[in-house]
């Protein structure tokens, strides 16, 4: 089902006429990708309802968990997420280069401790999952952990580590891209928001500004995360089954100069990740309920407690802030990229739990995607057309029918 975007029939001709393009959604994906084409010659505008950065890019942790954060069931992805995450430290350059501004990109790596017999239990299937993926996780005594990390609870019995999964701090991230968007040429739209994808004869034409004028474009790309499956003007084949995954975050602060943590580490039910400047953020829960921007006294609790049985000394920290996003959650939890059912659209969206570390491949993929029309190989699992194509034997393992799973809502 997946269809060529008729622009790109033109694309091999090195003279031709760089696309115009419009961007519904200035999270990390949408102005990613309008960076690399603005960077490339094209008119890029993107649009945003509010201000830019301001969705689940600025309410993420920033873990790039390629390895810890691997299920069963979802080894599918682990390709791509692999190949993003050798991406970042070249990107995060880049990025420094194009706007001034560092990405803060932590190196030490993450610890996956067990506090007690029945987490060692878990942590050892997850060990020998990793393993048997070719991840070059090592296995820690308690000792060896409180040696790395001292703070941590004296009954630590041992970990994981993972020696490739860093951390950036997204929000830096999301200004990052902004300002390396601008200085490419690109025209940013905020407090923007897009009535309607517009389309003529059976193909995306541009997009219509809430109480403005029609907006044309040779390919429109909808990024807008959570929001994604809402745009009207879509015909259903082409609108992504996303849906809001709801997280509640917290963050404490730490003395910067003796904090109680250096490595990301996570710990059952909570994973906590310290920034340079002492914030320590920790998160998340997982809920389906829609839009609800409630905090509520049982979701702070789980991760404060949870925090507290890893690291008691947080017990002084003062609360620096408390924060609700909303991940983008696809039908089968793995992103939705590349062409649509609708010639002109192409689709960035459904990151989930993953979009910071899946930034650097979303934004060069679909760029190049845009530019030549090529399809990356590393992309290609990914499209709309699984979910239209549910039987087909080509459907990778990691694409098991979520429906199964109750605490789902259907999108
Ligand atoms: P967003 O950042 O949400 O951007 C979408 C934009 O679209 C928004 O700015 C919105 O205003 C705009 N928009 C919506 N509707 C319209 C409209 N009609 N018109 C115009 N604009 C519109 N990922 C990781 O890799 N590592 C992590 O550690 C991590 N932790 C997370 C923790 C939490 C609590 C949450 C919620 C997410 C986390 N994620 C993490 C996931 C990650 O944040 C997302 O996958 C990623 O930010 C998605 O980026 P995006 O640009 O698609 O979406
Ligand atoms: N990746 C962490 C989260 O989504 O909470």
């Amino acid at each position: 089902m997946t269809t060529t975007i008729s622009y790109f029939e033109s694309s091999d001709n090195a003279n031709a006429v760089k696309p115009s393009v419009a961007i519904v959604g200035a999270g990390v994906i949408g102005l990613g990708i309008g960076w690399r084409l603005a960077a490339a010659g094209c008119r890029v505008d993107v649009f945003d309802k509010g201000e830019a950065g301001t969705g689940a890019s600025h309410a993420a942790a920033g873990m790039l968990a390629a390895g810890v954060e691997v299920e069963p069931g979802e080894e599918g992805q682990l390709p791509l997420n692999r190949h993003s995450q050798e991406l970042w430290p070249g990107f995060a350059a880049e990025l420094r280069a194009a706007s001034g501004i560092d990405v803060e990109l932590r190196t030490e790596g993450t610890l996956v401790v067990a506090l007690n017999a029945d987490d060692v239990a878990r942590l050892r299937f997850n060990f020998d999952l990793q393993k048997s993926l070719g991840l070059d996780h090592a296995w820690l005594s308690g000792a060896e952990v409180k040696r790395r990390e001292p703070y941590l609870h004296t009954g630590t019995v041992a970990a994981i580590h993972s020696p490739g999964d860093h951390q950036v701090d997204n929000r830096k991230v999301a200004a990052a891209l902004k300002a390396a968007f601008g200085r490419a040429g690109g025209i940013l739209h905020e407090n923007t928001p897009i009535a309607e994808i517009l389309t003529e004869g059976g193909r995306a034409t541009g997009v219509l500004p809430e109480g403005g004028e029609p907006h044309r474009a040779d390919v429109t790309v909808l990024a807008a995360g959570a929001w994604s499956r809402a745009i009207p003007g879509l015909p259903d084949g082409a609108r992504p089954p996303v849906r809001p995954v709801k997280g509640q975050m917290a963050a404490l602060r730490m003395d910067p100069h003796e904090p109680l943590l250096r490595h990301v580490v996570w710990t059952p039910g909570v994973y906590l990740v310290p920034r340079l400047d002492g914030r320590l953020v920790i998160g998340a829960t997982v809920e389906e309920r829609g839009f609800d921007t409630t905090l509520t006294a049982g979701g702070v609790m789980s991760l404060i407690e949870g925090a507290w049985r890893a690291l008691p000394g947080i017990e002084e920290l003062p609360i620096d802030e408390l924060w609700v996003g909303f991940r983008p959650g696809s039908r089968d939890d793995a992103p939705i990229l590349g062409p649509s059912a609708l010639d002109g659209l192409v689709l960035a969206t459904g990151h989930h739990r993953n979009g910071i570390l899946l930034t650097p491949i979303t934004a060069n993929a679909v760029s190049d995607l845009i530019l030549t029309g090529r399809i990356a190989d590393v992309i290609r699992p990914f499209g709309i057309d699984r979910f239209a194509a549910k039987a087909a034997p080509s459907r990778p393992d990691s694409m098991a029918d979520p429906r199964a799973d109750p605490r789902r809502e259907q999108t």
